[in-house]
């Protein structure tokens, strides 16, 4: 057999290997050696083939790469129909999912929870979501979102690997985003809604990019300076894709080593954005390497001198908090409402940690500080929104207790706001 020969022979490999590692995973405790070794053998044949591995489903067909596995074997029986219960007609599995990245496949899968599931290095979905990245007739509010999520995913690993074209791409997606945003069109639904498993890098950085978008669309800025936020809010964790996968998801609290090597992604990342052979604007690699730097020098990387991070940099840090908080992590069971997320973010700007103003800005974003919401002041009381505040949501107009004084937190020596308890209701239009 020749060498090419030899190669595409592999993908079916190592699919009939994952039908014999999903029987035993059925079968044994994940940790037992049995799951492991079949595991192993799945991860070695990917690594063997050096590319992403598609599999889809059409009909009764299971299509790998460009070939028919006929006749399908036994051992992918139960396997299949999981697949149909997920709803899964189309997988991509890249080599640096690992053993670890397998069996959270197989976790999941196990689930049974239908629909689209992105994780670092696998994509699976229906044969629209994956390969033409939704239909646009789809009336669901995540269609939008989840639409440009593979090309949040191929644009990553173009970037990644240094392709050449791979920042017309991340344009691309930025203008998709912004489009979303400027047709009133709900993308932020999705990214506001509890989400109970960490789908990690792309949701994030889908997130982050469409969450600064939304603030720096509101100041009304250029759209040139619009593209490179929201691009550098895309790849602000590019130099996580160098951290291997057992650090990046391992459950409980990271040792020091590997906390320096996570605390490297913004340099890691900002070099590598520097070191591609097209021009980008410069502030997209600054975003990358500011986005942990706090206004109050906090933050890493340490510099030797200390100045306040780019402003724009300072907005994607707000918007990536917001969705760190918001997303279910290893070592942390249950992600925060948006309430407790949005606390954080005021509290954080109080100790002059995240930018004031962005907060503000973006609180008005999420729509919180409508008359009604219940608040927490930095005196420890609680008040109530009687009326907006006219130039930042964030000074309101409130009843402080119940019954209890009236206060204007737009005047010189108010309390700040520092936690919100309840969102009230946006008022109604009075020209409807
Ligand atoms: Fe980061
Ligand atoms: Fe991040």
């Amino acid at each position: 057999m020749s060498a090419t020969d030899k190669k595409r022979e592999l993908p079916k490999q190592f699919v009939i290997q994952l039908g014999k590692l999903f029987q035993a995973y059925r079968m044994y405790p994940p940790g037992t050696r049995h799951v492991q070794d079949a595991a192993a053998r799945c991860a070695e044949i990917m690594r063997e083939f050096g590319e992403p591995i598609r599999l889809t489903l059409v009909d009764e067909d299971v299509v790998v790469e460009e070939d028919v596995l006929y006749p399908v074997p036994t051992q992918l029986n139960k396997i299949l129909s999981s697949f149909s219960t997920l709803e899964w007609e189309s997988m991509k599995f890249d080599p640096k999912l690992g053993v670890a990245g397998l069996i959270e496949v197989l976790d999941h899968i196990a689930k049974g929870e239908p629909g689209s599931y992105i994780t670092v290095g696998f994509i699976a979905g229906s044969i629209q979501i994956v390969e033409e990245g939704g239909d646009g007739e789809d009336n669901n509010v995540a269609a939008g979102y989840l639409g440009i999520l593979p090309m949040v995913q191929e644009m990553m690993d173009e970037i990644a690997n240094g392709r050449r074209g791979s920042w017309m791409r991340a344009r691309e997606v930025t203008r998709l985003i912004t489009s979303h945003i400027v047709a009133g069109e709900d993308l932020f639904s999705p990214i506001l809604e509890m989400k109970d498993y960490d789908q990690y890098t792309f949701t994030h950085a889908l997130n982050v990019s469409a969450l600064s978008l939304g603030i720096a669309r509101r100041m009304d800025l250029p759209e040139k300076l619009l593209d490179s936020i929201g691009i550098g809010a895309l790849c602000h964790d590019l130099g996580k894709t160098r951290i291997s996968y057992e650090i990046l998801r391992k459950p409980g609290k990271l040792n020091d080593e590997e906390r320096e090597i996570m605390n490297r992604h913004p340099v890691d990342g900002a070099a590598h954005i520097l070191q591609m052979e097209e021009s980008i604007s410069p502030l997209v690699a600054v975003i990358a390497f500011q986005h942990h730097m706090r206004m109050d020098g906090t933050g890493y990387p340490a510099l030797k001198v200390s100045q306040p991070p780019h402003p724009a940099a300072m907005m994607v840090a707000v918007a990536d908090t917001y969705d760190a908080v918001r997303t279910v992590r290893p070592y942390q069971k249950n992600a925060m409402d948006q309430h407790a997320a949005m606390s954080i973010l005021l509290k954080e700007a109080a100790a002059n940690r995240l930018h004031p103003v962005f907060v503000s800005i973006f609180a008005r974003t999420l729509g919180l500080f409508y008359p009604g919401a219940k608040l927490v002041l930095n005196d420890g009381k609680e008040a109530t929104i009687l009326a907006e505040g006219e130039y930042d949501v964030l000074q309101p107009l409130v009843e402080i207790g119940e019954g209890g004084e009236i206060a204007d937190l737009s005047l010189p020596g108010s309390p700040t706001i520092v936690g919100v308890i309840e969102g009230g209701e946006p008022p109604a239009d009075p020209w409807e």
